[in-house]
């Protein structure tokens, strides 16, 4: 794999530290990855040495600060190669993105009896603002079903589509099972019926290539804070001419061309949709994170924690038959979720927490799709760049060590 993860991990200053008398090791990135020191250091130098309001001042500071947060725009645009620099616009976060396109392509576009399409495995923030657009459109919500390995029937997707279907919002990565869904099939497949899709790739963006052009997709949203970067900062790429017939979803500064009290003009894409000041020295940071990301490179990044699932898995299926496993597809992004026959996921979870062990347990924010298998919730492990094949051999050994208890 000829990755050097000693030299990896060294760059997270978080990672060398006890917790509860011993060694912390981190699998919950899934929840939130963590930051390496380039980006820490840049955003203490953007507070001592740039600090400033941008695209309002003609002050060097402000085109200081101005000139970085533009670059980072340029480098998303990159990242995930969309055509016009334009088409990014900057959010808080993937709930925040997905909110703004329901809200501002939704209440323009959609009408009574429209259909809008998402599936059993989305998050909360991938259902609700669907169900409150559909109540207020008097449009219906349709939820693609799945199967017990955690895979989208597509049979079933099929069937759903029709003229009606408006829009279909998908995960691209399950945050909770870790399914790696057939994303550019299903565009393809809605765009037949002219419906408009949102991928949430919130999960898939720094495990999985993201070429929006190549997907065709209509929408694509993310987080900085699982790829490494900060939270507070979130991408909404879309579509030029979606952008610029959507409504603004926030208003006041930035977001204007002329206010009169007669009327209002608005701004050019992407300040449209960047009302007020933005998160400018957590924009600027998240450039370092990806810049960390391709110095790597996604495809190496993406073996190594593919082995490490696999390495996890393996030791799973030879030492202990405790365990249940929920997302067993063959396609995966390296999140496992599991349960203990014997025990609560949360008191799981708080004697993993008493080896220094940081997993995620509970719902992960998908009752509907908790439903689906019967149970309340389960113990996550999600793996990133910096863990290594000897933490995974301290979980399974806390694993079996807690199961007998
Ligand atoms: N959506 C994040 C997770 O899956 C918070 O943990």
């Amino acid at each position: 794999m000829n990755l050097n993860i000693e030299e990896i991990r060294n760059q997270f200053p978080i990672l060398n530290q006890s917790v509860n008398g011993k060694p912390l090791i981190y699998f919950d990135n899934a929840a939130t990855t963590q930051k390496p020191i380039s980006l820490i250091n840049a955003i203490k130098k953007y507070y001592e040495n740039d600090n400033s309001n941008i695209h309002r001042g003609i002050h060097t500071l402000a085109e200081r600060a101005t000139n970085a947060f533009e670059e980072t725009r340029k480098s998303v645009q990159q990242f995930v190669n969309s055509k016009e620099v334009e088409e990014i616009i900057f959010t808080k976060g993937t709930t925040e993105g997905i909110n703004l396109v329901a809200y501002s392509y939704g209440e323009k576009f959609i009408q009574a009896g429209d259909e809008i399409i998402i599936s059993t495995m989305e998050h909360h923030s991938n259902i609700v603002p669907w169900q409150i657009l559909c109540e207020k459109k008097a449009a219906i919500l349709k939820v693609i079903p799945i199967n017990e390995e955690g895979e989208l029937l597509m049979d079933e997707f099929e069937k759903m589509l029709s003229s009606k279907t408006k829009i279909v919002s998908l995960v691209w990565a399950s945050n909770a099972l870790g399914t790696i869904n057939p994303i550019k099939e299903i565009i393809e497949k809605s765009h037949a019926f002219g419906a408009k899709v949102l991928i949430d790739a919130a999960q898939a963006v720094s495990h999985l290539d993201v070429d929006v052009q190549d997907l065709n997709c209509d929408f694509l949203i993310f987080s900085a804070h699982k790829m490494y970067g900060p939270t507070g900062v979130g991408i909404l790429y879309g579509k030029r001419e979606l952008l610029e017939s959507m409504l603004p979803y926030q208003s006041g500064g930035e977001m204007i061309k002329e206010v009169r009290f007669e009327g209002t003009t608005y701004n050019d894409i992407p300040y449209k949709f960047e009302a007020g000041t933005p998160n400018i020295a957590d924009v600027i940071a998240l450039n370092h994170a990806i810049e960390f990301i391709n110095g790597i490179s996604k495809s190496k990044i993406r073996d190594y924690e593919n082995s490490l699932l696999d390495y996890f898995l393996q030791l799973i299926c030879e030492t202990n038959d405790t365990i249940k496993l929920y997302g067993t597809s063959k396609k995966k992004v390296a999140i496992q979720s599991f349960v203990l026959k014997n025990m609560h996921h949360f008191d799981a979870g708080m004697m993993l927490d008493a080896n220094g062990i940081a997993v995620r347990t509970g719902h992960h924010c998908t009752q509907p799709l908790m439903s689906r298998f019967g149970i309340e919730g389960t113990i996550r492990a999600s793996f990133a760049v910096y863990n290594t094949k000897k933490e995974i051999d301290v979980l399974v050994e806390s694993l079996i060590k807690i199961s007998k208890k």
